[in-house]
């Protein structure tokens, strides 16, 4: 907790600070403790009917401007998010317009940033909604300009059975979410709803959130690491409800990266869900379609992902991945079945793999490990991380692989396949789907 901090109200003080001056103050000590996970603004007044800001609120800051431009003035205004963040070892603040076609961000040094906001409560936004690890305090102000605050305990990770974050220090701080809840088509597909009127996670969605934020995490990593360029296309095989595949257009929209995304999923009724919500909220540039993977046509991309995708489709679309020219590709692997029936137990190995579940962390390793061999040979840095804790999903490993600028040299080439067929040997493996879809193609010569 940390508005007890604030100083009492005093009822007999001659002027006692309102409950604006009072938000203020607590996002004043939320920044000085490292503390704000989210701020945002909402609720804006049409321009016509903003007020000019009571006594002894004026800012000091001047507004941020575009070509010119008052940015709380310009038409199709939503929201204002703000987060904090170091520009050459300086705090600023990163105030992120969204407006009904775009969003424009403006990073200002902390007390002009400050000094803004003060200018934007209540004249121009109607509502303020700041959360920190343990509380969620939001002002609201009235038609005639009347703020009111209220501040409420958030669920703490302790709450959750969760280990508790680091406490303190830039380095350790919670990084803030690159997804936003308050998106309207999250309500739209099941993942969050509003029974108090601002959107919540709907709490049996809150392990999918969190594997899509985590998802995005990494992505936001491997976009920069691969330095990608609008437009980017992307295609989500397996997109199911389309979670990750709604994030992933939203991630790619806000870093104005132009996404050209598609989910490709056998099962229409979930096709047909997502392009209505798609098309409800005019997301353009994200299209569902029915097919199969190991169908679909050629296309060009700059990313492939796939989150759980069924077994071999998982390599099926790694494949296409490397067909279509992706600069990145994420999988994030589902059960692997075709390794394991033609697993042999070498002797050295039988009082490991006599247990049922070591066979079948065994097989996974050996899959993952074989594609992601695969992956390198094709041209690409390849990792197998683990994406999000355990709890969260036993599904929690990720083979991760980013073009490289060369292929492998041939001596590279040699070891990598000389390794493929030692570990084939080993385990007397027959095939594996990526690798029989490369050896089609000849990509496994010698
Ligand atoms: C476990 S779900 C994951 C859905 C989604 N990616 C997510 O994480 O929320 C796997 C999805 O893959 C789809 N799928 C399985 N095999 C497929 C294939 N060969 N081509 C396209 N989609 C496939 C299934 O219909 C299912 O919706």
């Amino acid at each position: 907790m940390f508005s007890h901090l604030l100083p009492p109200q005093d009822a007999h003080a001659p002027t006692r600070p309102d409950d604006k001056q009072r938000f203020m103050q607590l996002l004043g000590l939320a920044l000085e403790r490292g503390g704000v996970q989210r701020l945002l603004l909402s609720a804006p007044r049409p321009v016509a009917s903003r007020q000019a800001p009571q006594g002894g609120q004026e800012s000091s800051g001047a507004a941020p401007r575009a070509e010119g431009k008052d940015l709380s003035d310009e038409p199709g205004l939503e929201r204002l998010m703000v987060r904090e963040l170091q520009l050459r070892g300086e705090r600023h603040l990163s105030f992120l317009w969204r407006y009904q076609t775009r969003d424009v961000t403006k990073n200002l040094a902390l007390d002009p940033g400050l000094a803004e906001l003060n200018r934007l409560l209540g004249p121009v936004f109607g509502h303020a909604h700041l959360d920190t690890a343990t509380e969620s305090v939001q002002l609201r102000f009235s038609r005639k300009g009347r703020p009111s605050l209220h501040v409420a305990r958030r669920a703490t990770p302790a709450d959750a059975g969760e280990p508790p974050a680091a406490q303190s220090g830039a380095h350790n701080r919670e990084k803030p979410r690159l997804l936003d809840l308050q998106q309207p088509f999250w309500r739209d597909l099941g993942l969050s709803h509003a029974p108090r009127g601002e959107p919540q996670l709907v709490p049996t969605m809150a392990r999918k959130w969190k594997q899509i934020n985590k998802f995005i995490e990494i992505f936001d990593a491997a976009v920069r690491s691969a330095g990608l360029a609008a437009p980017v296309r992307l295609a989500d095989f397996g997109s199911g409800k389309g979670y990750l595949t709604f994030a992933m257009h939203d991630y790619l929209r806000q870093q104005g990266l132009a996404p050209q995304v598609h989910g490709v999923e056998l099962r229409e009724d979930m096709v047909t869900l997502c392009n209505a919500v798609a098309r409800t909220h005019g997301l353009q540039g994200l299209v569902f379609e029915q097919g199969d993977v190991r169908e679909r046509g050629d296309m060009r991309l700059d990313v492939m992902v796939a989150l759980h995708a069924c077994d071999i489709a998982t390599d099926y679309a790694m494949h296409f991945g490397l067909r279509s020219g992706a600069r990145i590709i994420m999988c994030a692997p589902c059960c692997h079945k075709q390794i394991r029936p033609q697993m042999r137990t070498p002797a050295a190995l039988r009082p490991l793999l006599q247990h049922g579940i070591h066979l079948g962390q065994e097989a996974e390793m050996v899959t993952d490990s074989l594609r992601a061999l695969l992956l390198e040979l094709c041209g690409y840095e390849t990792q197998v991380i683990e994406f999000i804790a355990l709890e969260h999903t036993s599904k929690n490993k990720m083979v991760l692989a980013v073009r490289r600028a060369q292929d492998p040299t041939p001596a590279r080439r040699a070891e990598l396949l000389a390794q493929l067929d030692e570990i084939k040997r080993f385990y007397g493996l027959r095939e594996q789907a990526l690798e029989s879809l490369l050896r089609a193609e000849g990509r496994l010569a010698p």
